[in-house]
């Protein structure tokens, strides 16, 4: 006799039952008085600490200028966890635990005296793990990684050699170069130290769930992938929007602009979980190589194509929320003739088999409306007949939307009839949204990088020829811009979706940007 569980329709497939063991380690944090450390890393480590995901024995050691006691630096984190941490509040004796494990070096990047103390603090800790195991992480300006890690391998704390006892793992922040040429030359500077495989290149962004839900949802449902290439798909939209303007971040955005901190990390990266073709397996190297082969199929504009493929912007004076917002040209530590721009938007295109001839429309802002990221896949419109015909350009074509933050989740778009006795047709939607399906679990993208690092899982890092390939596709822009100082066109007030010219860039195709929209 047949028997069936009702719970069958919602069995779950457990891929993480694969997760690595986690084995005892010390992670040392290079710029451990810094923001990124406080805001991001030991909040991260901390709920991972009273989820028990981390190893045991482990322990963190900060490594930074400024003289400090292990208590001060202590009570400084707990300061950041309580201010920054998702669940804003700390359980002391939780707290105790984990602050028990966090020690402080002080030293400068470049005094090799000071590699010596840590190498002795390490030795101190007695477990051959503890010492042996060893993830470095670099919260500290490119610049200085070469020379962290160099003063690491002469202290034989950093050994390139990938046999032996123990593993050691560098964990470096983006910026990762400011063109290709610096990107390659950090690699190789990086890479006369430590091997390929040690090195984790974070993007938090590959950290998010729902970024990495894109490939589940992809690839695991046979009703959207077979939909998914160019004979139905007309255009994506790939939308990250913020509604902050630069604040006192203006000394770093000055060197960066929206292309380099936005577009050749964390929107490439979107795309190609968006466009990739099916890795042969969920190793590493199987998902990593075929986001290679789809950056290195984005076409690479000649500087005199840019002027028709990607705009630039920059916010002047304007309102948010009924609040006044002060022009890009008038924050802190900006220069007042600044030619950075705050805004891009650009239509890339994919020359592979699946892509030819769909536009990917990328588009990234400050001080816009509303703070949202969001992939559109929009579908080409059924044939003009029967309802279209009638109804013209008010029949939507269809739409997929993957919400990538905030509220989070999937929207499909479709069109419906109207209850009543004429025939009225209007779009409608189905959704799925993460908190109402899973409950309001949204773990930090830094809490999964970590532990991943720590597991020695590359798969959410980035590898040295994505990095590369990303800079050969963003380079040429730059190099387009470079002389020419932005126009009065190229402004927009606070508060709006960018210049006219990103809706000019789409109108060209008759294509429209769909803004994304606050939740209901
Ligand atoms: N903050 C973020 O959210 C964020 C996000 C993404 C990427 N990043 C990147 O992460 C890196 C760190 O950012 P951050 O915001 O944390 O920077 P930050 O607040 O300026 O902190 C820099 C840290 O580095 C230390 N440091 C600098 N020079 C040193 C030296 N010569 N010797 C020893 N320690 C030195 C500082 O120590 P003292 O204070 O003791 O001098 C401080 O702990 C940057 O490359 C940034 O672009 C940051």
């Amino acid at each position: 006799m047949e028997t069936s569980d009702p719970l069958d329709e919602l069995l779950t497939c457990r891929l993480n039952l694969g997760r690595k063991k986690v084995e005892p380690c010390s992670v040392v944090i290079f710029g451990a008085s810094g923001d990124l450390t406080a805001r991001k890393l030991v909040p991260a480590l901390y709920h991972l600490h009273t989820s028990k995901q981390l190893p045991s024995p482990m322990r963190i050691i900060g490594f930074a200028r400024r003289e400090k006691t292990n208590e001060d630096w202590r009570e400084e984190l707990r300061a950041g966890v309580e201010t920054f941490s998702r669940a804003k509040r700390v359980d002391p004796k939780l707290w105790a635990e984990f602050a028990g494990n966090l020690f402080y070096c002080q030293g400068d990047f470049s005094d090799e005296n000071a590699y010596t103390r840590l190498s002795k603090q390490l030795a101190a800790f007695g477990d051959e793990a503890l010492r042996r195991n060893l993830l470095f992480y670099l919260a500290t300006a490119p610049a200085q990684f070469a020379e962290v890690a160099g003063h690491l391998s002469r202290t034989r704390l950093l050994r390139r050699d990938e046999e032996g006892p123990g593993w050691q793992r560098l964990v470096v922040e983006k910026p990762f170069g400011t063109d290709l040429a610096s990107a390659r030359q950090l690699n190789t500077e990086l890479t006369r130290f430590a091997h390929e495989k040690q090195i984790y290149r974070i993007d938090h962004y590959l950290g998010k769930e729902t970024v990495q839900n894109i490939l589940m949802f992809r690839f695991s449902n046979a009703i959207f992938e077979r939909l998914w290439g160019r004979d139905s798909v007309d255009h994506v939209q790939i939308t990250v929007s913020e509604k902050l303007g630069v604040g006192s971040r203006g000394g770093y955005y000055e060197q960066a602009g929206a292309l380099r901190d936005m577009v050749q990390n964390h929107l490439l990266q979107v795309m190609a979980l968006v466009a990739m073709e099916p890795p042969v397996s969920l190793e590493a190297e199987a998902i990593r190589d075929e986001k290679v082969k789809l950056l290195t199929a984005v076409r690479i504009y000649d500087p005199s194509q840019v002027p028709q493929a990607v705009v630039r912007g920059q916010y002047t004076d304007g309102e948010i929320d009924g609040q006044p917002r002060v022009a890009y040209r008038q924050e802190p530590k900006v220069a007042p003739g600044s030619n950075v721009e705050t805004y891009v938007a650009a239509k890339f295109l994919v020359d592979n088999w699946r892509w030819s001839g769909v536009p990917f429309y990328l588009r990234t802002g400050k001080s816009l409306p509303l703070s949202a990221s969001e992939v559109r896949v929009q579908f080409r419109p059924t044939p003009n007949v029967l309802f279209a015909a009638q109804c013209g350009p008010k029949l939507d074509a269809n739409a997929i939307t993957l919400r990538l933050q905030p509220d989070e989740g999937i929207t499909l778009r479709f069109n419906g009839k109207v209850p009543g006795t004429t025939i009225q047709i209007r779009p409608v939607r189905m959704h799925f949204g993460y908190d109402s399906e899973f409950g309001a679990y949204t773990p930090e993208a830094y809490e999964r990088l970590l532990l991943d690092a720590i597991e020695g899982d590359a798969t959410l890092f980035i590898r040295r020829d994505e990095v590369e390939a990303a800079w050969s596709i963003v380079d040429p822009i730059r190099q387009a811009w470079a002389d020419q100082p932005l126009a009065h066109a190229d402004s927009y007030p606070a508060g709006m979706w960018g210049p006219k010219g990103a809706d000019d860039l789409l109108a060209a195709r008759n294509h429209t940007w769909r803004n994304p929209q606050p939740a209901n």
